[in-house]
């Protein structure tokens, strides 16, 4: 896939269901009692795993496109699959999934791809197990494949030493059948999808401060879902509005929870020109986003915000090179153990381009205003790092080359599509 300077984009585009929210959906739909509705799914590869893992135990679950109907067996009804679970290159199938197989009456083996199988996994190792889980990493590295015999698991007090909503809600998805309260303390608060969803389906959980707190359930009940356009899909034609002149882009129907829309705070801090419209408060919140050209300058990206962006990091990196002056990212280290290590790939492939970027040890310093040229980008099959630079290559001179671009269908399939039609 090649990528050449863009004179503007315009026009509106809808931004696909939100990755985080479809995954959730699939999963509480399947331990439910009676139907989950859900409506705008992500048919992108990461989901369309998590319904291949439920079907293979037996949950009946109906994809008709933008919407899907999960037949939910309930809270003990899942049968033991035939052969390996196989979560593709999802982290969210492979983590999640573990909080609800440790408890089930059945021994199974998960894996997934080459990046699934580096990728740590004895952060749900630990909690799980002092749940009282029987969770193994069969080639002993910390990583899948994971066998999992499900047994009786207890309540416990987790202070987990990364914010990460993949570990806390494994943990609360375990706790929904432990014999007490389940209570997952973090550094800063990660996205918090599988709280506000679960409690929708009738389970007891809230939150206090930096701590998730569940009780075990009896049932849970099927819901209608409806699925937010995802903010980390949106960010990349957030990032293309602002980085190539002359554009105006109406961005409709982007997932704002507080806990995920770190982007829309350090692109307003950077300069940006954006306008939310058509605000909905209902449920998880969503608005309309009019995003214009803008003059940007550098800023510091730290601390709590961090989780509220983390996927957004390789965009921002990106945009930090067409701002003025210096960027520094920092305490996003996990950005090293994403589907790729994000601050190395970063690095390496802005430098190609000409960037002035430095890596540090728990992220990235850019200096902005230098122009970049295209160059051959590896994106090591990370579908955000193939949309990274395929808005990057729109701003450089000459040709960008994307190897691996086809990657973006685990999370944005007609990705390049929509920003070719954007284009004037
Ligand atoms: C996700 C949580 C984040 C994020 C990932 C999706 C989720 O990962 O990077 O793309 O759906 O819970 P961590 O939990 O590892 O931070």
């Amino acid at each position: 896939m090649k990528f050449t300077k863009c004179s503007g984009l315009q026009g509106e585009l809808t931004i696909p269901g939100d990755k985080s929210v479809s995954h959730r959906s699939v999963m509480f739909g399947a331990i439910a009692k009676g139907t989950t509705e859900i409506h705008h799914f992500l048919q992108g590869a990461d989901c369309l795993s998590t319904i291949a893992c439920f079907r293979s135990m037996g949950v009946n679950i109906e994809n008709n496109g933008d919407t899907v109907l999960v037949h939910g067996n309930g809270l003990h009804g899942l049968k033991q699959p035939e052969a390996v679970l196989d979560c593709g290159n999802s982290g969210t199938t492979t983590r999640l999934i573990s909080g609800i197989l440790s408890a089930q009456d059945f021994p199974v083996t998960l894996t997934g791809d080459a990046s699934i199988q580096k990728r740590p996994m004895k952060r749900i190792i630990d909690p799980l197990s002092q749940m009282g889980a029987q969770i193994r990493s069969l080639r002993d590295n910390g990583c899948a494949p994971l066998a999992i015999t499900g047994s009786p698991l207890h309540g416990i007090h987790y202070q987990s030493p990364v914010a990460s909503a993949q570990v806390k809600s494994a943990i609360l998805l375990a706790g929904l059948y432990a014999d007490g309260e389940t209570r997952v303390t973090e550094p800063y608060v990660s996205r918090n999808h599988s709280e506000l969803m679960l409690s929708c389906f009738g389970a007891d959980v809230h939150t206090e401060d930096t701590t998730a707190i569940i009780r075990p359930a009896d049932e849970l009940f099927g819901q209608k879902v409806l699925v937010p356009g995802d903010i980390s899909s949106a960010a990349f034609f957030l990032a293309a509005g602002l980085m190539i002149p002359d554009s105006e882009i109406l961005i409709r129907n982007v997932g704002i929870n507080p806990t995920r829309d770190g982007m829309i705070h350090v692109c307003r801090a950077m300069g940006a020109d954006l306008t939310l419209m058509n605000v909905k408060e209902d449920g998880e919140p969503t608005a309309d986003i009019l995003v214009r050209s803008s003059t940007l300058h550098g800023t510091t990206i730290g601390g709590a915000i961090i989780p509220t962006l983390i996927d957004e990091l390789p965009m921002i990196a990106a945009m930090a090179c067409f701002a003025e002056g210096e960027t520094v990212i920092r305490d996003a280290a996990e950005l090293k153990v994403k589907e790729s290590n994000r601050i190395e790939v970063m690095v390496r492939n802005l430098t190609a381009m000409g960037a002035d970027v430095e890596e540090t040890e728990d992220g990235m310093i850019i200096r902005g205003g230098r122009p970049l040229h295209g160059a051959v980008i590896d994106s090591r099959l990370d579908h955000r790092i193939a949309m990274t630079f395929a808005v990057t290559g729109c701003c450089a001179e000459g040709e960008t080359e994307i190897l691996g671009a086809e990657c973006v269908n685990i999370s944005y399939p007609g990705f390049y599509e929509e920003l070719g039609r954007l284009m004037k």
